[in-house]
């Protein structure tokens, strides 16, 4: 069964922010490898890959159900994003729209009684809450570090090896 027209569009416009959050880490990482934070360069560029596995789930599926996919225009995300706290504040506000356009998915698949498009969809429920959990944690430890340089380039420090949430493995692979 195909999903709707409504919904075929919805997952199209999602699959677009996808691949948004990707082109907005990768501009993460080079404003942070060019501001002198190496770890946070590496980790939004893991970051990066991941999305773009996110956008491609959406794309095999659209294309495993029968419907068309459409891959809209990507905006110009910022290249500047003031310091390391702003930058991660920012990522945290763009996951939780993330979460928001997912729920708005989830609500139309149970709209229509597409039980498939709903299953598909419960990874990216379970997906968000990591995501903006990971965030918020990073954003925390920046506030509590203030603008105190040596905690501030021990968290950099960290963040270069830092686990990634439980989607990356699954959704690069994706
Ligand atoms: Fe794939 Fe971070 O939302």
């Amino acid at each position: 069964m195909k999903p709707s027209a409504q919904l075929a569009d919805a997952m199209n416009e999602h699959m677009k922010n996808e691949f948004y959050s990707s082109y907005l880490y990768l501009a993460m990482a080079a404003w942070s490898e060019s501001a002198g934070f190496e770890g946070a360069g590496q980790w939004m560029r893991r970051q990066a890959a991941e999305e773009h596995g996110h956008g491609m789930k959406f794309y095999d599926f659209l294309l495993d159900r029968g419907a068309t996919v459409v891959l809209k225009s990507i905006p110009q995300p910022p290249a500047d994003f003031g310091t390391l706290r702003a930058m991660y504040e920012q990522g945290l506000r763009h996951e939780e729209m993330v979460s928001q356009s997912i729920n708005r998915l989830y609500a139309l698949a149970l709209q229509d009684h597409d039980f498939a498009a709903a299953q598909f969809l419960d990874w990216f429920v379970k997906e968000q809450v990591e995501e903006e959990k990971t965030m918020q944690t990073i954003v925390d430890r920046l506030t509590l570090a203030g603008g105190d340089g040596p905690a501030l380039l021990q968290l950099d420090r960290e963040l270069a090896s830092a686990k990634q949430d439980a989607g990356e493995a699954e959704g690069g692979a994706a």
